[in-house]
């Protein structure tokens, strides 16, 4: 079942159009992949699909309703994380409270304002769910195998390790689908093949991924499908095998020394 599409979705800044007449689909339950050279537009379509930017036209539907537009909180709350290019941790704080962070925004306790009473009750209230987060956040470090980093500032972390946990903050907000831009960006050999057994493992869990990726051996190993952009258009879509062998495909992107 396709959980999330892009209809006709184009992105211009002036006389740049990154992102142009674009359908993409994600089916729910796999891993797709996002390919194509530098400035094809992939993490502008990332960014209009996650509420960072809104389209010049188009649509942009998840689980058959129209969310084009709707600002990120808004998108996050309805299921539906992401990590960003460049790492963006809170890196004076530790490991564990960064993932509680991304639970923290998914909760977002708007009804702490009320009455007096209310409030001391939330408070109360608030505390035990503390625990209860510090807790979730504790799993989620458990399935990255990065349990005895918990209360190391993230700044000390190995880069590997940092780009782990910001795919583990973004995993505490519960999404049912999560976007990665170019996640082994940087990483070494080992540190890409620890992150190949997460990525497949976030899948075993039910929960649908999407990610732009440069490293084609991650790619055409884990991915069930892959949309290839050129210069902002769709130039392909595929299996792995399907888009190893498109003749178009190897023109434009695989055949390059990048
Ligand atoms: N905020 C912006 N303002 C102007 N141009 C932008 C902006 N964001 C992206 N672009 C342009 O859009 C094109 C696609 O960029 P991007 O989506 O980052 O590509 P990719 O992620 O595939 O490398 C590029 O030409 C880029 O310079
Ligand atoms: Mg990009």
């Amino acid at each position: 079942m396709t959980i999330l599409e892009t209809e006709r979705l184009t992105r211009a800044y002036g006389g740049v159009i990154a992102v142009n007449n674009v359908d993409f689909q994600v089916e729910g339950g796999l891993i797709t992949g996002l390919i194509g050279p530098n400035g094809a537009g992939k993490t502008t379509l990332f960014n209009n699909m996650t509420g960072l930017d809104t389209p010049s036209s188009g649509k942009v539907r998840f689980m058959g309703k129209d969310i084009t537009g709707y600002p990120a909180h808004k998108i996050c709350r309805l299921g539906i994380a992401r990590t960003f290019q460049n790492i963006r941790l809170f890196k004076d704080l530790t490991v564990a409270e960064n993932v509680m962070i991304g639970r923290h925004f998914k909760t977002g306790k708007d009804e702490t304002k009320g009455r007096f009473l209310n409030a001391l009750k939330s408070y109360i209230h608030l505390k035990e769910e503390e625990n209860a987060i510090y807790d979730k956040a504790l799993q989620w470090l458990d399935f990255f195998d990065m349990h005895s980093y918990r209360s190391e500032l993230a700044r000390n972390l190995p880069y590997g390790k940092q780009r782990e946990l910001e795919i583990a903050r973004a995993l505490a907000t519960d999404p049912q689908l999560l976007f990665l831009d170019e996640p082994a960006a940087g990483m070494n050999p080992q540190e890409t093949e620890h992150l190949i057994r997460i990525i497949r493992k976030i899948r075993e869990l039910g929960i649908t991924v999407v990610l732009i990726e440069h490293d084609m051996r991650l790619v055409m190993n884990i991915c069930d499908s892959i949309t290839v952009l050129n210069y902002g258009e769709k130039l392909a879509e595929g299996t792995p095998t399907e888009i190893k062998n498109n003749p178009l495909v190897i023109e434009a992107y695989l055949g390059r020394d990048e």
